[in-house]
């Protein structure tokens, strides 16, 4: 059994704050730092240990904070340096680190740089973003855009395009010009400075783009993605922000990779030489296509099995060499209990999905709104919507044909807006997310049920689940450090596997039917000697090594 190396970033688990939804505190319809400095203490009887602040940084907002134009300051309408400094403070009393979103691929076009580098080419900035001609009337390169669409913007004054691997008001730095660099460095230095504990790095694996810009293979969406993921030069760069500033403080790093595979995780995550590792932890997305392909919106019927082989994949190929980001749901996912769980189980399945993933091996990123079971808001009209990729989506699709009617279903089911609706907070008026009479987006219906204030009081409710299973993490060190070894992988049905520490055994069973299903216990596994330690129906021990499962049930056994 490899060797595991312990640290705190292994042991914490974190809670993701999209703040627009999270609270509102000055009572303007939309969430700000105050609502979030308001709540801390609820953050942190959760038994969580970190916020991951998605950006809060001054910007126009096309793309909710992740467009930046300014690194160093807060958006008015979220509040003041101030006000995010009392977080910081309020956060690490209370023994909660703090984590920043760094979206260093792309600033807005709003940036005093790209205000700058649309001067023209004697000016230093021009050459902080990608500038090129075109080839005749057709832009540099054949590269689409990640939100449907071409990834060239022609500017007419300079006679040239620039390069938006996003939205076309998210221009891409370039990141081979060493005064970009040095920009970025200095921006780590700042947040770090100020006291923050680390950052979750936006699209890092798209920083460096093949030289000559080359046409990529022929694609609908993101084309040319094999030139500008995990480029020629990105685990140069990422040595020299980890040389030069990450490694002189104590934090953590999570870098966001799609396309990302195990194997090729650990040229930036193995622990084991700690010279060569340039993040601590990725964030992949192969666990999230199992009911869809690269993006949510072309649909699939979910397979548990494509969910399994993607997630034990992971855990046995960096167990003891890296260490995994363990997540199924942030701003850019729909609800999971609406996705691989069932709404009309929501309770069941909601505590089945989170014992799945909290119990494998890694850090768990839970998303707002999650440890209550917020579900899919699905808005049925498309200018309901707000999401930037929804209408990109939207555009691509009717200029392929398809009929209105058929955008719309796969909308409802895959747009980002369903996981950034006002976090339900109790059954009054707004959910109690604000106190203006309108909030900035809608709130879904089912707040009279699923909210914060109703889940306090009902011990069985996802929310006191969250909490005991985070506990029972915390106390039991097999869950953070133990092995992973999956049973019955050909079941389409139920997700078993177990886990290996200092002579204890874990075995976590996850039902994903609607129906009664028969479990029998693996090999060399006697139930009667196991206690049951986590349950979504109760916790009892029939004693017997066959039983059946009811919907969604999960029970977790554990062997001393
Ligand atoms: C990934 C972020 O999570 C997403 O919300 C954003 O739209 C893109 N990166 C572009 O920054």
């Amino acid at each position: 059994m490899p060797e595991i190396k312990k640290n705190w970033y292994k042991e914490m688990s974190v809670y993701q704050i999209w703040t627009r939804s999270f609270c509102d505190g000055d009572g303007d319809g939309i969430g700000d730092l105050k609502g979030v400095l308001s709540k801390l203490d609820y953050i942190k009887s959760l038994g969580v240990d970190a916020i991951w602040f998605s950006p809060i940084y001054k910007s126009p907002q096309k793309d909710y904070g992740y467009d930046i134009s300014d690194y160093r300051q807060i958006a008015p309408e979220y509040g003041t340096m101030d006000d995010f400094k009392a977080i910081l403070d309020g956060a690490h009393e209370r023994g909660l680190k703090v984590i920043m979103d760094l979206v260093i691929n792309h600033t807005s076009d709003q940036h005093e740089w790209f205000k700058e580098s649309l001067k023209g080419e004697d000016n230093p900035y021009h050459d902080y973003y990608i500038w090129r001609k075109g080839k005749g009337k057709n832009p540099p390169n054949n590269w689409k855009s990640t939100f449907p669409g071409p990834a060239w913007e022609y500017n007419a004054d300079l006679d040239k395009y620039y390069l938006h691997l996003f939205a076309v008001e998210q221009c891409d730095l370039n990141m081979d010009n060493p005064a970009v660099r040095n920009e970025v460095k200095d921006i780590m230095r700042f947040w770090l400075d100020m006291g923050v504990d680390g950052f979750r790095e936006d699209v890092i694996t798209y920083i460096s783009k093949r030289e000559g810009l080359p046409n990529g293979f022929p694609l609908p969406v993101a084309c040319g993605m094999e030139h500008f993921t995990c480029g020629p030069h990105l685990y140069e760069y990422l040595q020299e922000f980890n040389d030069e500033v990450l490694s002189k403080y104590d934090i953590m790093t999570v870098g966001e990779a799609p396309m990302m595979t195990p194997d090729l995780a650990l040229k930036f995550i193995d622990e084991r030489d700690s010279k060569k590792q340039v993040l601590k932890m990725m964030f992949n997305f192969q666990h999230m296509e199992a009911d869809c392909i690269i993006t949510s919106f072309i649909t699939t019927k979910f397979s548990l099995k494509k969910l399994k082989s993607a997630m034990s994949n992971w855990q046995t190929k960096l167990y003891g060499k890296g260490w995994n980001a363990l997540y199924l749901e942030n701003h850019d996912q729909p609800r999971i209990i609406s996705r691989y769980g069932n709404e009309k189980y929501r309770v069941e399945s909601g505590k089945m999905l989170a014992t799945m993933y909290i119990c494998q091996s890694g850090t768990p990123f839970i998303y707002q709104g999650q440890e209550i079971g917020m579900t899919n808001i699905r808005l049925p009209e498309l200018d309901m919507y707000v999401d930037v990729a929804t209408y990109d989506t939207y555009n691509i699709c009717k200029k392929l044909g398809f009929p209105h009617k058929s955008i719309m279903k796969r909308i409802m089911k895959a747009s980002r807006d369903n996981a950034r609706t006002p976090v339900q907070w109790t059954s009054g008026k707004n959910a109690g997310f604000t106190t203006a009479d309108k909030p900035w987006f809608y709130i879904n219906d089912n707040y009279t049920e699923v909210n914060v204030e109703d889940a306090e009081k009902d011990p069985n409710s996802i929310l006191n689940y969250y909490r005991k299973l985070l506990k029972f993490r915390k106390e039991n060190e097999i869950v953070i450090y133990g092995d992973f070894k999956e049973h019955y992988h050909e079941s389409d049905k139920l997700y078993v596997y177990e886990r290996n520490y200092e002579g204890k055994k874990l075995l976590v069973i996850c039902s994903f039917s609607d129906r009664i299903e028969r479990f029998k216990a693996p090999k060399g596994f006697d139930l009667a000697k196991g206690k049951v330690v986590l349950g979504n129906y109760d916790c009892f021990n029939s004693g017997f090594d066959t039983f059946n499962l009811r919907p969604y049930e999960t029970k977790v056994f554990l062997f001393e």
